[in-house]
């Protein structure tokens, strides 16, 4: 994982928009997030990313034969953050591409990788990155409370066919679209003066909309995922969802069956990172040792879309 090392505060917002400590905990379950600085762009925490995931690998950048980038906040309209990303890593050739899907970025980017290694690909990269701090409002605390900055990263290869992806789940509802969105900049509405004064190219979210329907997505493609994969809540060994706010993970993981101690979640660090939070959680639960070969491992998430993903694998 890559994160800046710039670390913000619940008691830092508290000086900037009319909120509190105590209810950013209490509604979310977070204390602190990472904030990127003025010349950090995505790219560059998603190199950081690729590049540390390479060497747990022991892997080249170069011998990659595919990248991924799972981002909702590229670096440029064009070309793709994952094409910046080669630049910066000194890597080409390969197929390098981003996949839009908001914080089920992640999950659709291994979705992605597993049919590429099954169509013989020998190892593909998906990078989680954003950095939310550049598209959110500092002025709304409804939303500017809720995010951070981050990557993650995962090189997916052939199996042993014993562990990797065991089933997924993964769908949208475009007509949800705005109820989570960055509405100016776009061909929808383009740049303009009219359009910056007014604020519109920051994140617009209906909070309340977007928590119900997030319970339910993530719960029922977990369930689904589950299913096809055979498996019960019960073989479960960690469940990591996308880490967007602590009672949305709980709702979605008591729907799930999956006891509290059995789901990971580094949140209060971190905020909502978007696309990365997924991977960065996995780092950092094999980094603490809770992951062994052999668990099977649930991850789930919705995003902007509205999209949705989960999926079971056996590490
Ligand atoms: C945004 C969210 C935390 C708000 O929590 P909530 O319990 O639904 O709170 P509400 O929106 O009902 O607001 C309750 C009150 O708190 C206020 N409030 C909102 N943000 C606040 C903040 N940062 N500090 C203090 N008060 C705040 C509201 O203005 C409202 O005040 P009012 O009752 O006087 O109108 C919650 O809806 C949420 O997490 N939604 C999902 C967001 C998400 O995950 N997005 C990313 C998707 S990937």
């Amino acid at each position: 994982m890559c994160l800046p090392p710039r670390v913000l505060t619940n008691r830092e917002l508290e000086r900037m928009v009319d909120t509190s400590d105590e209810w950013i905990q209490e509604r979310t379950g977070i204390r602190e997030r990472r904030i990127a600085d003025a010349d950090m762009a995505t790219s560059d925490l998603c190199a950081g990313a690729v590049r540390q995931a390479c060497d747990d690998a022991r892997l080249e950048p170069a011998a990659l034969d595919a990248l991924i980038v799972a981002t909702s906040t590229t670096d440029t309209l064009f070309p793709s953050t994952a094409c910046w990303v080669q630049r910066k890593l000194g890597i080409k050739g390969m197929p390098a591409f981003d996949v839009s899907a908001g914080c089920s970025g992640f999950l659709y980017g291994l979705e992605l990788a597993s049919a590429l290694v099954a169509a013989g690909h020998r190892a593909v990269a998906v990078v989680g990155g954003e950095v939310m701090s550049k598209v959110v409002n500092w002025k709304d605390r409804g939303t500017c409370v809720l995010f951070g900055d981050g990557a993650g990263a995962a090189i997916v290869t052939p199996g042993d066919g014993r562990s990797g992806v065991l089933a997924s789940n993964w769908g949208a509802d475009g007509n949800l679209a705005p109820i989570l969105y960055q509405p100016a900049g776009g061909t929808q509405m383009p740049a303009s003066h009219e359009t910056v004064e007014a604020g519109r190219h920051t994140v617009h979210m209906e909070g309340n909309t977007v928590f119900k329907h997030a319970v339910v997505a993530m719960s029922s493609a977990a369930v689904a995922a589950m299913r096809d994969a055979e498996v019960t809540a019960d073989d479960i060994t960690l469940m990591i969802p996308h880490q967007a706010n602590l009672r949305i993970m709980e709702a979605a993981r008591e729907r799930c069956g999956i006891p509290r101690e059995r789901m990971y979640s580094v949140l209060h660090k971190y905020g909502n990172m978007s696309a990365a939070t997924i991977p960065v959680a996995l780092h950092e639960a094999r980094s603490e040792g809770r992951i062994h070969d052999g668990d099977v491992i649930v991850s789930t998430a919705f995003g902007t879309g509205f999209t949705w993903a989960a999926t079971v694998l056996r590490w």
